[in-house]
Formats: structure tokens, sequence, C-alpha cells
């Protein structure tokens, strides 16, 4: 059968159909990583998600921000850095370059907006990935590379320069119980066989659409599959 795939900007009528995409597509663990009804409707009302069909059915949705907390500048020195050097260090980042610690630092623990700041700001011409899932019974299509390249394609018509997000590493507990950052930072470049593509999953998609994997994330958010672990992914539109 063909494969009908529409992504639209969605309205706050989908909010139910996104909470429970958003449901279906996380595994039964890290009850907190599973995004409420709040923080879907922020996303919505500020125009920062989109919402994927397959063959007419809810399949995948992705929240994004135009981060209040970086620039292109900062980003490109990170870019022009990892290219000289390869995987940077996550601490010499966040104490040179201003970046969020961890996930909920970047998205105001999913809210944006905390009442006090927010951490998305529309005259940024940069866009940080807040979160992507596929409903668990629709996967194997690759349907998250069709959310990552619209959004991308999307962002470069509004001439934004830089993608970035902090990926997961799903595949850390494959191999591990604990792990030092060294041994996070030899799985994240731990290649899958016969492609130049991370053998992690979580980080595959995102190399695969352009980014560079840059640093590895200690604590980057409470995910038990990644044994906390993330990763920088960043993407240089220009
Ligand atoms: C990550 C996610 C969005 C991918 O969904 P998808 O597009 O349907 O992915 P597919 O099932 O088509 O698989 C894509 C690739 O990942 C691999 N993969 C998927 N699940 C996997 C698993 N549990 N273990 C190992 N590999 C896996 C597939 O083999 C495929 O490999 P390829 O790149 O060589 O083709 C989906 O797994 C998901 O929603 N996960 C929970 C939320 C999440 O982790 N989001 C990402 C960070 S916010």
């Amino acid at each position: 059968m063909m494969k009908k795939i529409e992504i639209v900007k969605p309205t706050i009528n989908d909010l139910e159909t996104i909470v429970a995409v958003e449901k279906a597509a996380w595994p039964d663990i890290g009850d907190g990583m599973v995004a409420e009804y709040d923080k879907f409707k922020t996303r919505i009302e500020l125009g920062l998600m989109y919402l994927l069909y397959l063959n007419n059915t809810p399949a995948g949705i992705i929240s994004f921000q135009q981060p209040a907390f970086t620039n292109p500048k900062i980003l490109n020195n990170i870019h022009q850095n990892y290219k000289e050097n390869g995987l940077l260090e996550w601490t010499e980042i966040v104490k040179k370059h201003g970046l969020p610690k961890d996930w909920y630092e970047a998205t105001n623990n999913g809210y944006i907006n905390n009442g006090v700041n927010s951490t998305h700001n529309k005259e940024s011409n940069c866009i940080f990935l807040i979160g992507v899932g596929i409903d668990s019974a629709l996967k194997g299509h690759g349907l998250v590379n069709h959310m990552i390249n619209h959004t991308i394609v999307e962002a470069k018509k509004d001439g934004t320069e830089f993608v970035l997000g902090y990926g997961r590493l799903p595949q850390m507990h494959e191999d591990h119980t604990s792990a030092t950052v060294h041994d996070a930072e030899k799985h994240l470049l731990k290649q899958k066989p016969s492609t130049n593509l991370p053998a992690d999953y979580g980080a595959r998609f995102h190399v695969f659409n352009g980014a560079k994997a840059v640093s590895v994330i200690p604590n980057a958010m409470d995910d038990p599959e990644s044994l906390d672990y993330g990763f920088l992914a960043l993407y240089k539109l220009k």
C-alpha cells in the first residue's frame, strides 16, 4: 500500500490527539518524560508543533522553540570547535557558551514559560528541538525523518541558521548498567555496521538528517533507557 504522509501545524482542537500520540510513543518507563496537557497547549498556542498523519491516522508529533538562550554566533563557535577537535566536553560548553545544562533548564521543564521567563524567543533565528515521538503501533516507517526534515525545511524558509537539540541515547542501557562520560562518548561514537551513522538509533536519525553529534550531556534528562545521558545535536543550515 502507498504511504500517504501529511504534516500539519496543529490547532487547539488537536490537543487530545497530540496527547494520545505522545502517550503511545514513549516506552512504559520514565513517566515524567511524557509531556502533559498544559505543556502541549502552550506549544500549540505558540505555533511550535507539527502533527504527522500516516494514511490519515495521527502518527507523529514534534515540538520545538526558538531558543532565547543562544544565538548563531555562539552556535557557530561550537560547530567550528567540534569540526577542529571532535567531541567537546559538555561542562566546557555550558561554562563558556552558556547553553542550559539539561533539557529541563532549556525548556522550563517542558512548559517553555514558567511565569518568570520564557525559553522561547520568536525573534531568534535558531530552532531548539524539544521532543519528537511516533505512535509505537506506527513505528518502523522512519517517520521521525519526515518530522525532522519538515521542521528543517520550514525553518530554512524562515531564515533559521542553526537547529539544535538535546538528543537521547536510548540504547545505552543495552551495554551498561552504569556508565561514565567516557563510556557514553564511546557509545555515541559507535557506528552502525557498514554506515557512517551512529549505532544508537536516538542519535542516528539526527546525524542522518544532517546534525553533528557534538557533545555528550550527562544528566540531560531523567531517562532510564539512556542512563540519563543525552547529546548535543547541532545542525548548521547555512
Ligand atoms: C525515536 C522514534 C521517534 C523513531 O520512530 P520511527 O521513525 O517510527 O522509527 P523506526 O521504527 O522507523 O526506526 C528508525 C530507526 O531506528 C531503529 N530503531 C527503532 N527502534 C529501535 C529500538 N527499540 N532498538 C533499536 N533500534 C531501533 C530502526 O531499526 C531504524 O533503523 P535505521 O535508521 O537503520 O532505519 C520512536 O522510536 C519514538 O517515538 N521513541 C520514543 C520517543 C523518543 O525517543 N524520541 C526521540 C527523542 S525526543
